[in-house]
């Protein structure tokens, strides 16, 4: 009897390690070390101590490490093995980080026809799973023919010059009446200590306006709709549940985990919200470039409304947290500010430096399309690996005196050979269509800020990932009267 369970026991534990060894591909680090001079592939890349089925997920699943901080682990991930390090997701797939510049621009610049960004495998499974909402995954993660002909169809409106150079005289408004709300929430020395959500206003206002071509009036004193309030919560919550799906382990596939129901409940409230929001369409959203070009594309009826949730979503937090990244830098720097209010280059080489420094979306992910060799590995296609460009701009081998705010070496001709690693909206075909859009926007906000306050940051800066590299908590500001 004792003989039979031994027997049976042991016929288990043979059948899990074949399955492991067979079909998982898992190998214990001893068998690495010793196979490593034949096998320089993707096994051999170090990381994490990988467990058998659960690989390095461990590390936030016994709460070693949080993903509010997802950001320092990368940093520690880097310092500890080097230029290229392996996570191994559940079921041991491995996940390969750069920080090489080289490497990071290899990838970049070779993502083939359709470049493939791995999914957020929720959104995509909820989007499925609504039909008579959705048409497909959308533009942002759709992959292969069907996300060209969205990314063809629907983006040339949104990164035409002559969109965004109407577009300009409503910016200057805009800059005026975010000027004019920063003054009204000072308190008596001068601070708004709720410069997230006056920011989270901007970002509202400006994306409406570019897309929706109308004014929402979300910066008027007092004029803190309830919808926009809602719109903004909803994307922050889209972000927060969208990092907790694609980061943390997939339980959500098996049952709808409290993550998956907040993701589920924020989609659905941004698409309710942009529901409305189109329907109260008038006739001057009708003449907005971005809105029409959207409407008059020779797609599925469903794909845009997707499309105007998706550019709405995609907007309004990173340019939250991109302005605010810009102020406090500029706050942290006053010798700067007299210079951009004389020099309009002056304000764009602010915001390329404070992209470099503080980028929103700090690491860029991709699937790599064919064998490739990064590194010194020899990665197969398919290999999910994710361009760590935020360390990269702060690496001493790729900026002197990389943790230093000087936005005058963007002045200076030789710089450009950072093109690629300094790369806040991505690169290649699957860039961000508001790219150019921000570029030109962000700058006339700050110089009216600057004409308007001296700027004057008090506190120091913490960060927080929420899928986005954000400031923790709320942030605040002095705003002086300039005189
Ligand atoms: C400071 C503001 C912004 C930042 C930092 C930013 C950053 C990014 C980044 C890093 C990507 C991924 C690109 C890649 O994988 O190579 C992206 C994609 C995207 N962004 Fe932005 N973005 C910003 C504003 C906007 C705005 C205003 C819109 C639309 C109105 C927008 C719409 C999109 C869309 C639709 C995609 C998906 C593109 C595709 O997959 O083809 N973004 N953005």
């Amino acid at each position: 009897m004792l003989e039979d369970v031994v027997q049976s026991v042991d016929a288990i534990v043979i059948a899990v390690v074949a399955i492991f060894f067979l079909f998982v591909g898992y190998r214990p680090p001893w068998w690495l070390r010793t196979h490593s001079d034949c096998t320089k592939g993707v096994r051999s890349v170090p990381g994490p101590y990988s467990l058998p089925g659960v690989g390095t997920t461990w590390v936030f699943c016994l709460g070693v490490r949080t993903l509010s901080r997802l950001h320092e682990y990368y940093d520690d991930l880097h310092a500890r093995y080097g230029p290229v390090a392996k996570e191994e997701c559940l079921g041991n797939v491995p996940v390969v980080h750069l920080f090489d510049k080289r490497d990071i621009v290899e990838v970049l610049k070779n993502g083939g026809k359709y470049p493939l960004r791995p999914p957020a495998e929720a959104i995509a499974c909820y989007r499925r799973s609504r039909p008579d909402r959705y048409a497909s995954t959308g533009l942002v993660n759709e992959q292969g023919e069907s996300w060209q002909s969205l990314r063809t169809c629907l983006t040339p409106a949104l990164t035409s010059s002559k969109t965004i150079s109407d577009f300009l005289p409503e910016v200057q408004q805009i800059a005026s009446d975010w000027c004019n709300l920063l003054r009204q929430s000072r308190d008596h020395e001068s601070k708004v200590s709720n410069l997230g959500d006056i920011a989270d206003r901007l970002g509202l206002e400006i994306t409406c306006a570019l897309v929706l071509g109308r004014r929402m009036g979300f910066l008027l004193p007092g004029g803190e709709s309830a919808i926009g309030k809602s719109l903004a919560e909803a994307v922050r919550q889209h972000f927060l549940a969208t990092r907790d799906t694609y980061f943390g382990l997939p339980f959500w596939k098996l049952f709808a985990t409290p993550a998956y129901r907040r993701l589920v409940k924020s989609e659905q409230a941004i698409y309710e919200l942009a529901v409305e929001l189109i329907r109260s369409a008038d006739d001057s959203t009708k003449d907005s470039a971005v809105f029409r070009s959207v409407l008059k594309a020779e797609i599925d009826e469903r794909e845009k409304v997707a499309a105007i949730i998706d550019f709405i979503s995609a907007g309004i937090h990173t340019m939250k947290n991109s302005l605010l990244f810009l102020l406090y830098l500029v706050g942290e720097h006053p010798r700067v500010q007299g210079k951009i209010v004389e020099d309009g280059a002056y304000a764009k080489a602010c915001l390329t430096e404070s992209f470099r420094l503080y980028p929103t979306a700090n690491a860029l992910a991709r699937i790599l399309d064919k064998d490739t060799e990064l590194g010194g590995y020899r990665l197969k296609g398919g290999t999910v690996v994710v361009c760590h460009n935020g360390i990269a701009c702060r690496d001493e081998k790729n900026f002197t005196d990389p943790d230093k705010f000087q936005p005058e070496r963007w002045l200076e001709k030789t710089q450009t050979s950072a093109s690629l690693i300094l790369s806040p909206f991505g690169a290649g075909k699957r860039i961000c269509p508001g790219k150019r859009f921000i570029e030109q926007i962000l700058p006339i906000v700050l110089t009216h800020t600057v004409k308007s306050f001296e700027i004057v940051a008090k506190d120091k800066l913490e960060l927080q990932f929420e899928f986005l590299l954000t400031p923790k908590g709320d942030m605040a500001m002095v705003f002086k009267d300039r005189v």
